[in-house]
Protein backbone atom coordinates (compact mmCIF):
# COMPACT_ATOMS: atom_id res chain seq x y z
CA UNK A 1 0.00 0.00 0.00
CA UNK A 2 1.47 2.69 -0.94
CA UNK A 3 0.22 5.91 1.51
CA UNK A 4 0.13 9.45 0.82
CA UNK A 5 -0.48 13.10 2.74
CA UNK A 6 -2.33 15.46 1.13
CA UNK A 7 -1.08 19.15 1.83
CA UNK A 8 -2.90 22.22 2.31
CA UNK A 9 -3.57 23.72 -1.02
CA UNK A 10 -3.75 27.39 -2.48
CA UNK A 11 -5.96 27.84 -4.86
CA UNK A 12 -7.60 25.57 -7.25
CA UNK A 13 -7.72 27.18 -10.65
CA UNK A 14 -7.12 26.95 -14.35
CA UNK A 15 -8.94 24.33 -16.62
CA UNK A 16 -9.26 20.36 -16.00
CA UNK A 17 -11.30 17.52 -17.83
CA UNK A 18 -12.63 14.64 -15.74
CA UNK A 19 -11.72 11.49 -17.73
CA UNK A 20 -15.23 9.51 -19.07
CA UNK A 21 -18.27 8.49 -16.94
CA UNK A 22 -17.87 4.96 -15.26
CA UNK A 23 -21.57 3.83 -15.84
CA UNK A 24 -21.68 4.70 -19.48
CA UNK A 25 -18.16 3.52 -20.23
CA UNK A 26 -19.46 0.20 -18.46
CA UNK A 27 -22.33 0.08 -20.84
CA UNK A 28 -20.86 0.93 -24.09
CA UNK A 29 -18.45 -1.68 -23.46
CA UNK A 30 -21.29 -4.09 -22.98
CA UNK A 31 -23.94 -3.16 -25.16
CA UNK A 32 -20.89 -3.13 -28.11
CA UNK A 33 -20.50 -6.67 -27.24
CA UNK A 34 -23.92 -7.77 -27.73
CA UNK A 35 -24.07 -5.22 -30.91
CA UNK A 36 -23.73 -7.55 -34.12
CA UNK A 37 -20.82 -5.64 -35.87
CA UNK A 38 -18.78 -3.10 -34.44
CA UNK A 39 -18.88 -0.20 -32.27
CA UNK A 40 -16.27 2.86 -31.42
CA UNK A 41 -16.35 4.06 -28.23
CA UNK A 42 -14.54 7.80 -27.85
CA UNK A 43 -13.74 9.01 -24.17
CA UNK A 44 -13.97 5.38 -22.65
CA UNK A 45 -13.05 5.76 -18.82
CA UNK A 46 -9.73 4.12 -18.57
CA UNK A 47 -10.07 2.60 -14.73
CA UNK A 48 -9.58 -0.06 -13.43
CA UNK A 49 -13.55 -1.19 -13.05
CA UNK A 50 -13.49 -0.36 -16.61
CA UNK A 51 -10.72 -2.84 -18.06
CA UNK A 52 -12.43 -5.26 -15.59
CA UNK A 53 -15.90 -5.73 -17.73
CA UNK A 54 -13.74 -4.93 -20.79
CA UNK A 55 -11.13 -7.98 -20.16
CA UNK A 56 -14.54 -10.29 -19.17
CA UNK A 57 -16.56 -9.92 -22.24
CA UNK A 58 -13.70 -10.61 -24.31
CA UNK A 59 -12.99 -13.68 -22.17
CA UNK A 60 -17.04 -14.50 -23.55
CA UNK A 61 -15.87 -13.77 -26.72
CA UNK A 62 -16.24 -10.26 -27.92
CA UNK A 63 -13.20 -8.34 -29.31
CA UNK A 64 -12.60 -5.21 -27.68
CA UNK A 65 -9.15 -3.34 -28.50
CA UNK A 66 -8.20 0.44 -29.00
CA UNK A 67 -7.74 2.47 -32.30
CA UNK A 68 -5.60 5.80 -31.09
CA UNK A 69 -7.66 6.89 -28.42
CA UNK A 70 -11.33 5.22 -29.17
CA UNK A 71 -12.12 2.09 -28.13
CA UNK A 72 -13.34 -0.74 -30.57
CA UNK A 73 -15.82 -3.40 -29.51
CA UNK A 74 -16.70 -6.15 -32.09
CA UNK A 75 -19.75 -7.60 -30.55
CA UNK A 76 -20.84 -11.25 -30.45
CA UNK A 77 -24.91 -10.49 -30.75
CA UNK A 78 -27.77 -10.81 -28.14
CA UNK A 79 -27.45 -14.79 -27.32
CA UNK A 80 -23.85 -15.13 -28.85
CA UNK A 81 -21.72 -15.03 -24.85
CA UNK A 82 -19.22 -17.68 -24.85
CA UNK A 83 -18.13 -19.63 -21.71
CA UNK A 84 -15.44 -18.21 -19.98
CA UNK A 85 -12.22 -20.75 -19.60
CA UNK A 86 -11.62 -19.26 -16.50
CA UNK A 87 -13.23 -17.33 -13.67
CA UNK A 88 -13.97 -13.84 -14.37
CA UNK A 89 -11.79 -11.31 -11.52
CA UNK A 90 -14.24 -8.52 -10.98
CA UNK A 91 -11.76 -6.71 -9.34
CA UNK A 92 -13.23 -4.02 -7.29
CA UNK A 93 -16.24 -3.64 -9.64
CA UNK A 94 -19.57 -4.32 -8.60
CA UNK A 95 -21.27 -2.33 -11.16
CA UNK A 96 -19.29 -5.19 -13.68
CA UNK A 97 -20.68 -7.98 -11.76
CA UNK A 98 -23.83 -7.05 -11.14
CA UNK A 99 -24.46 -6.30 -14.68
CA UNK A 100 -22.44 -8.55 -16.13
CA UNK A 101 -24.31 -11.61 -14.11
CA UNK A 102 -27.91 -10.39 -15.83
CA UNK A 103 -26.31 -10.80 -18.72
CA UNK A 104 -24.79 -14.24 -17.78
CA UNK A 105 -28.32 -15.50 -16.81
CA UNK A 106 -30.20 -15.69 -19.65
CA UNK A 107 -26.77 -17.07 -21.89
CA UNK A 108 -26.83 -21.12 -21.33
CA UNK A 109 -23.22 -20.45 -20.01
CA UNK A 110 -21.60 -21.57 -16.23
CA UNK A 111 -19.19 -18.35 -15.00
CA UNK A 112 -17.58 -18.04 -11.77
CA UNK A 113 -17.17 -14.33 -10.65
CA UNK A 114 -14.34 -13.35 -7.97
CA UNK A 115 -13.44 -10.23 -6.49
CA UNK A 116 -10.97 -8.41 -4.28
CA UNK A 117 -11.49 -8.12 -0.54
CA UNK A 118 -14.05 -5.54 -1.12
CA UNK A 119 -16.28 -6.92 -3.27
CA UNK A 120 -16.66 -10.46 -1.93
CA UNK A 121 -17.93 -8.32 1.24
CA UNK A 122 -20.85 -6.99 -1.46
CA UNK A 123 -24.25 -8.39 -1.10
CA UNK A 124 -25.28 -10.14 -4.23
CA UNK A 125 -28.39 -11.55 -3.51
CA UNK A 126 -30.45 -8.24 -4.70
CA UNK A 127 -29.13 -9.66 -8.12
CA UNK A 128 -29.26 -13.38 -7.41
CA UNK A 129 -32.84 -13.10 -6.20
CA UNK A 130 -34.69 -11.99 -9.08
CA UNK A 131 -32.12 -13.74 -12.03
CA UNK A 132 -33.10 -16.72 -10.03
CA UNK A 133 -36.78 -15.94 -10.76
CA UNK A 134 -35.55 -15.80 -14.28
CA UNK A 135 -34.17 -19.24 -14.29
CA UNK A 136 -30.92 -18.97 -13.81
CA UNK A 137 -28.91 -20.89 -11.06
CA UNK A 138 -26.19 -20.01 -8.26
CA UNK A 139 -24.01 -21.04 -5.53
CA UNK A 140 -22.58 -18.16 -4.20
CA UNK A 141 -20.55 -17.89 -1.31
CA UNK A 142 -22.05 -17.53 2.59
CA UNK A 143 -24.39 -14.50 2.68
CA UNK A 144 -24.70 -14.41 -1.42
CA UNK A 145 -21.53 -13.02 -1.68
CA UNK A 146 -18.74 -13.57 -4.33
CA UNK A 147 -16.85 -16.03 -5.23
CA UNK A 148 -20.25 -17.25 -6.74
CA UNK A 149 -20.46 -19.62 -9.48
CA UNK A 150 -23.85 -19.13 -11.87
CA UNK A 151 -25.42 -20.74 -14.51
CA UNK A 152 -27.13 -19.02 -16.87
CA UNK A 153 -30.98 -19.80 -18.12
CA UNK A 154 -31.31 -20.00 -22.20
CA UNK A 155 -34.53 -19.31 -22.51
CA UNK A 156 -35.15 -17.61 -19.91
CA UNK A 157 -38.63 -16.62 -18.00
CA UNK A 158 -39.51 -13.04 -18.53
CA UNK A 159 -41.05 -11.63 -14.89
CA UNK A 160 -42.25 -8.02 -14.03
CA UNK A 161 -39.76 -7.46 -11.08
CA UNK A 162 -40.60 -4.53 -8.43
CA UNK A 163 -37.03 -2.96 -6.63
CA UNK A 164 -37.22 -3.37 -3.08
CA UNK A 165 -34.00 -1.40 -2.59
CA UNK A 166 -33.17 1.96 -5.14
CA UNK A 167 -30.38 0.26 -7.46
CA UNK A 168 -29.36 1.01 -10.76
CA UNK A 169 -27.48 -2.21 -10.97
CA UNK A 170 -29.99 -4.59 -9.92
CA UNK A 171 -32.58 -2.71 -12.54
CA UNK A 172 -29.73 -2.89 -15.33
CA UNK A 173 -29.20 -6.98 -14.42
CA UNK A 174 -32.71 -8.16 -14.68
CA UNK A 175 -33.16 -5.69 -18.15
CA UNK A 176 -29.78 -7.02 -19.67
CA UNK A 177 -31.33 -10.57 -18.80
CA UNK A 178 -34.25 -9.43 -20.80
CA UNK A 179 -32.28 -8.67 -23.50
CA UNK A 180 -32.16 -12.69 -24.37
CA UNK A 181 -35.26 -13.71 -22.75
CA UNK A 182 -38.20 -13.91 -25.26
CA UNK A 183 -41.17 -11.94 -24.10
CA UNK A 184 -41.46 -8.72 -21.49
CA UNK A 185 -39.39 -8.42 -18.97
CA UNK A 186 -40.27 -5.23 -16.77
CA UNK A 187 -38.86 -3.35 -14.14
CA UNK A 188 -40.76 -0.66 -12.01
CA UNK A 189 -38.71 1.13 -9.86
CA UNK A 190 -40.57 3.16 -7.11
CA UNK A 191 -37.93 5.57 -6.98
CA UNK A 192 -35.93 6.52 -10.09
CA UNK A 193 -32.23 5.83 -10.18
CA UNK A 194 -29.27 6.67 -12.91
CA UNK A 195 -31.26 5.75 -16.17
CA UNK A 196 -27.99 4.84 -18.51
CA UNK A 197 -28.99 1.41 -19.01
CA UNK A 198 -32.65 2.83 -20.58
CA UNK A 199 -31.27 5.67 -22.79
CA UNK A 200 -28.17 3.42 -24.23
CA UNK A 201 -29.97 0.52 -24.81
CA UNK A 202 -32.85 2.60 -26.69
CA UNK A 203 -29.96 3.95 -28.63
CA UNK A 204 -28.63 0.27 -29.17
CA UNK A 205 -31.96 -0.10 -31.16
CA UNK A 206 -33.89 -2.14 -28.48
CA UNK A 207 -37.47 -2.40 -28.28
CA UNK A 208 -37.78 -0.23 -24.28
CA UNK A 209 -40.18 1.63 -22.99
CA UNK A 210 -40.74 3.83 -19.87
CA UNK A 211 -43.89 4.73 -18.61
CA UNK A 212 -44.03 7.01 -15.67
CA UNK A 213 -47.05 6.32 -13.35
CA UNK A 214 -47.64 7.87 -9.75
CA UNK A 215 -44.26 8.64 -9.49
CA UNK A 216 -43.00 4.92 -10.18
CA UNK A 217 -41.40 4.29 -13.30
CA UNK A 218 -42.33 0.85 -14.93
CA UNK A 219 -39.21 -0.04 -17.48
CA UNK A 220 -40.75 -2.47 -20.64
CA UNK A 221 -38.24 -4.59 -22.24
CA UNK A 222 -38.87 -6.57 -25.23
CA UNK A 223 -36.94 -9.87 -26.04
CA UNK A 224 -35.18 -11.40 -27.36
CA UNK A 225 -33.15 -7.97 -28.48
CA UNK A 226 -31.22 -7.35 -31.76
CA UNK A 227 -28.44 -4.48 -31.07
CA UNK A 228 -26.95 -2.79 -33.84
CA UNK A 229 -23.50 -1.29 -33.36
CA UNK A 230 -23.29 2.06 -32.18
CA UNK A 231 -20.46 5.50 -32.19
CA UNK A 232 -19.99 6.64 -28.73
CA UNK A 233 -18.79 9.52 -26.79
CA UNK A 234 -18.73 9.29 -23.37
CA UNK A 235 -19.46 12.27 -21.48
CA UNK A 236 -17.62 13.39 -18.15
CA UNK A 237 -18.56 11.56 -15.24
CA UNK A 238 -19.76 13.65 -12.48
CA UNK A 239 -18.90 11.73 -9.69
CA UNK A 240 -15.19 12.69 -10.70
CA UNK A 241 -16.22 16.29 -11.07
CA UNK A 242 -17.72 16.51 -8.07
CA UNK A 243 -14.51 16.11 -5.64
CA UNK A 244 -13.23 19.15 -7.93
CA UNK A 245 -16.24 20.95 -6.85
CA UNK A 246 -16.13 20.26 -3.62
CA UNK A 247 -12.31 21.48 -3.19
CA UNK A 248 -12.23 24.83 -5.13
CA UNK A 249 -15.71 24.95 -3.07
CA UNK A 250 -13.27 25.35 0.00
CA UNK A 251 -10.43 26.24 -0.65
CA UNK A 252 -10.12 30.11 -0.51
CA UNK A 253 -9.54 31.86 -3.89
CA UNK A 254 -10.12 29.15 -5.88
CA UNK A 255 -11.74 29.76 -9.04
CA UNK A 256 -11.67 26.90 -11.78
CA UNK A 257 -13.70 25.16 -14.90
CA UNK A 258 -14.66 21.99 -14.76
CA UNK A 259 -14.72 20.70 -18.09
CA UNK A 260 -17.11 18.28 -20.29
CA UNK A 261 -19.39 17.02 -17.39
CA UNK A 262 -22.72 14.68 -17.74
CA UNK A 263 -25.41 16.51 -15.52
CA UNK A 264 -28.17 13.79 -16.56
CA UNK A 265 -30.85 14.47 -14.18
CA UNK A 266 -30.35 11.50 -12.35
CA UNK A 267 -26.83 12.12 -11.64
CA UNK A 268 -26.52 15.74 -10.74
CA UNK A 269 -28.11 16.04 -7.25
CA UNK A 270 -24.23 16.49 -5.72
CA UNK A 271 -24.30 20.06 -7.91
CA UNK A 272 -27.76 20.62 -6.22
CA UNK A 273 -27.24 19.78 -2.80
CA UNK A 274 -23.82 22.03 -3.02
CA UNK A 275 -26.02 25.05 -4.06
CA UNK A 276 -28.36 24.77 -1.76
CA UNK A 277 -25.34 25.02 0.88
CA UNK A 278 -24.01 28.41 -0.71
CA UNK A 279 -21.86 27.06 -3.57
CA UNK A 280 -20.73 29.28 -6.67
CA UNK A 281 -21.35 27.16 -9.53
CA UNK A 282 -21.95 28.37 -13.02
CA UNK A 283 -22.99 26.26 -15.56
CA UNK A 284 -20.90 27.21 -18.74
CA UNK A 285 -21.74 25.83 -22.85
CA UNK A 286 -24.53 23.75 -21.63
CA UNK A 287 -25.06 21.28 -24.75
CA UNK A 288 -25.25 17.62 -25.41
CA UNK A 289 -22.57 14.74 -25.83
CA UNK A 290 -23.64 10.65 -26.43
CA UNK A 291 -27.39 11.71 -25.74
CA UNK A 292 -26.69 13.06 -22.68
CA UNK A 293 -26.69 16.70 -21.07
CA UNK A 294 -22.90 18.15 -20.40
CA UNK A 295 -21.56 21.52 -19.28
CA UNK A 296 -18.40 23.13 -18.24
CA UNK A 297 -18.72 23.99 -14.68
CA UNK A 298 -16.85 27.06 -13.35
CA UNK A 299 -16.47 26.39 -9.44
CA UNK A 300 -15.15 29.68 -7.35
CA UNK A 301 -15.00 29.11 -3.43
CA UNK A 302 -17.83 30.58 -1.38
CA UNK A 303 -18.25 30.00 2.24
CA UNK A 304 -20.72 27.01 2.36
CA UNK A 305 -23.65 26.72 4.53
CA UNK A 306 -24.96 23.54 6.79
CA UNK A 307 -28.41 22.07 5.35
CA UNK A 308 -31.03 19.17 6.02
CA UNK A 309 -29.99 17.21 2.78
CA UNK A 310 -33.45 16.15 1.62
CA UNK A 311 -33.49 12.20 1.34
CA UNK A 312 -35.30 12.24 -1.68
CA UNK A 313 -31.79 13.25 -3.35
CA UNK A 314 -29.74 10.78 -2.44
CA UNK A 315 -30.19 8.01 -5.69
CA UNK A 316 -29.17 11.00 -7.79
CA UNK A 317 -25.84 11.20 -5.91
CA UNK A 318 -25.08 7.93 -4.14
CA UNK A 319 -21.65 8.16 -4.72
CA UNK A 320 -21.23 11.78 -4.25
CA UNK A 321 -22.37 11.55 -0.08
CA UNK A 322 -18.02 10.88 1.10
CA UNK A 323 -16.99 14.39 -0.39
CA UNK A 324 -20.52 16.01 0.56
CA UNK A 325 -19.16 15.43 3.88
CA UNK A 326 -16.28 16.49 3.81
CA UNK A 327 -18.01 20.12 2.41
CA UNK A 328 -20.13 19.98 5.25
CA UNK A 329 -17.07 19.73 7.32
CA UNK A 330 -15.83 23.26 6.19
CA UNK A 331 -19.76 24.76 6.08
CA UNK A 332 -21.09 27.09 8.77
CA UNK A 333 -23.41 25.61 11.01
CA UNK A 334 -24.89 22.28 11.07
CA UNK A 335 -25.25 19.18 8.04
CA UNK A 336 -27.94 16.37 8.47
CA UNK A 337 -28.49 13.88 6.08
CA UNK A 338 -30.42 10.45 6.44
CA UNK A 339 -31.88 8.01 4.31
CA UNK A 340 -28.16 6.63 3.46
CA UNK A 341 -28.20 3.17 4.41
CA UNK A 342 -27.10 2.27 0.92
CA UNK A 343 -23.45 3.82 1.54
CA UNK A 344 -22.91 1.58 4.28
CA UNK A 345 -23.05 -1.49 1.08
CA UNK A 346 -20.82 -0.28 -1.63
CA UNK A 347 -16.81 -0.65 -1.95
CA UNK A 348 -16.81 0.34 2.00
CA UNK A 349 -19.35 0.99 4.72
CA UNK A 350 -18.77 4.85 3.43
CA UNK A 351 -20.46 6.16 6.54
CA UNK A 352 -18.82 4.60 9.31
CA UNK A 353 -15.65 5.33 7.13
CA UNK A 354 -16.51 8.44 6.17
CA UNK A 355 -17.14 9.41 10.11
CA UNK A 356 -13.92 7.65 11.30
CA UNK A 357 -11.93 9.62 8.57
CA UNK A 358 -13.58 12.69 9.58
CA UNK A 359 -13.56 12.37 13.48
CA UNK A 360 -9.74 11.22 12.76
CA UNK A 361 -9.36 14.93 11.24
CA UNK A 362 -11.19 17.05 13.55
CA UNK A 363 -14.35 16.92 12.50
CA UNK A 364 -17.12 16.61 15.01
CA UNK A 365 -20.17 14.69 14.14
CA UNK A 366 -22.62 11.81 14.72
CA UNK A 367 -22.82 8.72 13.20
CA UNK A 368 -26.67 7.68 12.75
CA UNK A 369 -27.56 3.97 11.35
CA UNK A 370 -28.56 6.03 7.86
CA UNK A 371 -26.68 9.19 7.76
CA UNK A 372 -24.35 11.66 9.47
CA UNK A 373 -24.61 15.18 11.13
CA UNK A 374 -21.55 16.89 10.83
CA UNK A 375 -20.68 20.24 12.77
CA UNK A 376 -18.90 22.18 10.23
CA UNK A 377 -15.67 24.54 11.08
CA UNK A 378 -17.61 27.59 9.52
CA UNK A 379 -14.84 27.90 6.72
CA UNK A 380 -11.93 27.65 9.36
CA UNK A 381 -8.98 24.72 8.00
CA UNK A 382 -10.20 21.29 9.58
CA UNK A 383 -7.13 20.06 12.09
CA UNK A 384 -6.01 16.98 9.36
CA UNK A 385 -4.12 14.39 10.80
CA UNK A 386 -1.10 14.33 12.70
CA UNK A 387 -0.02 10.46 13.01
CA UNK A 388 -2.54 8.15 12.02
CA UNK A 389 -3.31 7.86 8.42
CA UNK A 390 -6.85 7.84 7.24
CA UNK A 391 -7.94 4.04 6.66
CA UNK A 392 -9.61 3.75 3.16
CA UNK A 393 -10.73 0.16 3.10
CA UNK A 394 -10.19 -0.17 -0.39
CA UNK A 395 -12.50 2.26 -1.68
CA UNK A 396 -11.19 4.71 -4.22
CA UNK A 397 -14.06 7.78 -3.16
CA UNK A 398 -13.01 7.39 0.55
CA UNK A 399 -9.16 8.06 -0.76
CA UNK A 400 -10.15 11.15 -2.66
CA UNK A 401 -12.79 12.35 -0.32
CA UNK A 402 -9.80 12.38 2.32
CA UNK A 403 -7.96 14.30 -0.29
CA UNK A 404 -9.69 16.82 -0.64
CA UNK A 405 -10.05 17.45 3.16
CA UNK A 406 -6.34 17.58 3.36
CA UNK A 407 -6.39 20.81 0.64
CA UNK A 408 -8.63 22.38 2.87
CA UNK A 409 -6.81 21.54 6.81
CA UNK A 410 -4.21 22.64 8.55
CA UNK A 411 -1.75 19.93 8.86
CA UNK A 412 -2.71 17.92 5.80
CA UNK A 413 -4.37 14.74 5.68
CA UNK A 414 -2.45 10.85 5.55
CA UNK A 415 -4.59 8.43 3.29
CA UNK A 416 -3.39 5.14 3.64
CA UNK A 417 -3.31 3.96 -0.33
CA UNK A 418 -3.88 6.21 -3.31
CA UNK A 419 -4.37 2.52 -4.82
CA UNK A 420 -7.78 2.49 -4.89
CA UNK A 421 -8.25 6.00 -6.82
CA UNK A 422 -7.21 4.14 -10.01
CA UNK A 423 -10.31 2.53 -10.12
CA UNK A 424 -12.27 5.37 -10.65
CA UNK A 425 -10.26 8.10 -11.72
CA UNK A 426 -6.21 7.21 -12.87
CA UNK A 427 -5.14 10.71 -13.44
CA UNK A 428 -6.99 12.71 -10.17
CA UNK A 429 -3.76 13.11 -8.62
CA UNK A 430 -1.76 14.50 -11.67
CA UNK A 431 -5.37 17.19 -12.33
CA UNK A 432 -5.04 17.82 -8.74
CA UNK A 433 -1.24 18.72 -9.26
CA UNK A 434 -2.56 20.56 -12.34
CA UNK A 435 -4.60 22.29 -10.45
CA UNK A 436 -3.20 23.40 -7.26
CA UNK A 437 -0.08 24.50 -8.89
C1 LIG B 1 -23.97 2.32 -10.68
C2 LIG B 1 -25.00 2.39 -9.79
C3 LIG B 1 -24.83 2.78 -8.39
C4 LIG B 1 -23.46 3.39 -8.09
C5 LIG B 1 -22.34 2.69 -8.81
C6 LIG B 1 -22.58 2.65 -10.30
C7 LIG B 1 -24.26 1.91 -12.08
O1 LIG B 1 -25.00 1.65 -7.57
O2 LIG B 1 -23.20 3.38 -6.70
O3 LIG B 1 -21.12 3.36 -8.55
O4 LIG B 1 -23.40 2.13 -12.96
O5 LIG B 1 -25.36 1.38 -12.32
P1 LIG B 1 -26.48 1.20 -7.09
O6 LIG B 1 -27.35 1.36 -8.25
O7 LIG B 1 -26.36 -0.23 -6.66
O8 LIG B 1 -26.81 2.11 -5.95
Amino acid sequence: MTSHRFQPSGPLTGRIRVPGDKSISHRSLMFGALAVGRSRISGLLEGEDVLATAAALRAMGAMIGRDGDDWIVDGVGVGGLLQPEQALDMGNSGTSTRLLMGLVASHGITVAFTGDASLSKRPMRRVIDPLSTMGASFTPSPGGRLPLMMKGMQPAVPIEYRLPVASAQVKSAVLLAGLNTPGITTVIEPVPTRDHTERMLRGFGADLTVEEAEGERIIRIHGTADLHPCDITVPGDPSSAAFFAVAASIVPGSNLVIENVGLNPTRDGIFRVLAQMGADIEKLDEREVGGEPVADLRVRHSQLKGIEVDPDVVPSMVDEFPVLFVAAAMAEGTTVTSGLEELRVKESDRLSAMAAALTGAGVPLEELEDGLVIQGSGGAPLRGTASKATETHLDHRIAMSMAVAGLASRDGVEVDSTEPIATSFPNFMTLLDEAAA
